[in-house]
């Protein structure tokens, strides 16, 4: 796959005006917002609780309901320090207001993800998203591309390396909380994702002056296992779809927003559902998030858990295939809600 090279979202904010490229149909944004306060329902699950002895069990039944029946919720009390995510916070930020000749030297190459730049673009009429990104692979260590680790600026890339290893740690707490419920055997949870493949994702939206007219993310559902987000600032625009309607995510103090990608919902042979998600953008103000993305090894094979759907004596909903070659194909096309789960059944 090779994903087409688009001009900076940021750049293209300061004239002022909206390309055609950027502008949407009414049918790509009409769908009903949510109007029954389901935005308020979104479950928060207590990393504390989740690892408490006294209480565990309510905490990973909420877990359990959370991942079942939305395919996202809040964490909170997750350990990371909120001073530190503020440092997080504004080195993003900065990062994003580097003179073009810096950014420049944090391109994308032709053909890779990793860098400033967009994913998924696949032809030339392709309609653009109103954002820019920039992506990292951060774990496993040896897997990070020195031309681009090596020029970050020194105290985003400290920064970087110590969020990676805190969030790290935190998907694989959950993932091993997920295992105890859903009585997937420890170790095969462990050779799934022991040695987990983690990217970071820094999305940065500017204001929009027609910000009705655009969309910032297009709906998807994320390829990854689990990804694990930060809303910079708690400004507002992710929304993900419940029952038909667009729910926003409304950013709590402090907290991460845990959503479940279609590598889990395939393991799990469909029990823990990757909700389509996506993001709307305003007049005002420019608004960041950071994703950090947790997945199998590149050569793992991915399928539902066996030790799952025998315990269960489940039909297999899903196909295998190697985590490698199941980001080829979700790479090779562009993003359209739900639909590359279709190739693995
Ligand atoms: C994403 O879905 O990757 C980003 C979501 C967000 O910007 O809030
Ligand atoms: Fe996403």
């Amino acid at each position: 796959w090779s994903s087409l090279l688009v001009p900076s979202v940021l750049e293209i904010a300061k004239e002022n005006t909206v390309p055609p490229r950027y502008l949407r149909s009414e049918q790509d944004k009409t769908e009903t917002l949510d109007d029954s306060c389901l935005s308020s329902k979104l479950p928060v699950i207590d990393m504390q609780r989740l690892c408490s002895v006294s209480a565990m069990d309510t905490e990973l039944e909420k877990l359990d309901l959370a991942c079942h029946d939305w395919g996202f919720f809040q964490l909170v009390n997750h350990g990371i320090d909120s001073s530190f995510l503020e440092k997080l916070e504004t080195e993003a930020q900065d990062l994003f207001n580097l003179p073009m000749e810096e950014k420049k030297k944090l391109w994308q190459r032709s053909g890779e993800f990793e860098g400033f730049g967009q994913v998924n673009i696949v032809s030339e009429d392709q309609k653009l998203d109103w954002g820019d990104m920039f992506i990292l692979t951060t774990q496993p260590i040896p897997s990070r591309k020195p031309h681009l680790f090596s020029k970050l600026p020194p105290s985003f890339r400290e920064t970087v390396e110590t969020y990676s290893s805190q969030v790290k740690s935190l998907a694989k707490t959950l993932f091993a909380k997920m295992a105890c419920v859903l009585e997937v055997k420890r170790e095969e949870m462990e050779d799934l994702f022991g040695d987990v493949w983690q990217s970071i994702k820094i999305n940065y939206y500017p204001p929009c002056p027609q910000p009705d007219q655009v969309i910032g993310l297009t709906p998807h559902s994320d390829a990854a296992g689990l990804t694990i987000l930060l809303q910079v600032n708690q400004v507002e625009g992710l929304q993900i779809k419940k029952d038909n309607k667009w729910v926003v995510v409304k950013p709590l103090p402090n907290a991460l927003v845990v959503n479940v990608g279609e590598i889990l919902e395939i393991i799990t042979n469909g029990r823990y559902k990757s909700i389509e998600h996506r993001v709307m953008v305003n007049s005002e103000k420019e608004r960041l998030s950071v994703a950090m993305f947790h997945s199998p090894g590149k050569e793992t094979v991915i399928g539902p858990a066996k030790s799952l759907v025998d315990k269960h004596q489940q039909e297999r909903l899903f196909k295998s295939m190697s985590t490698q070659e199941f980001f080829d194909a979700f790479f090779a096309q562009k993003l359209n809600g739900k639909s590359h789960l279709d190739l693995m059944t």
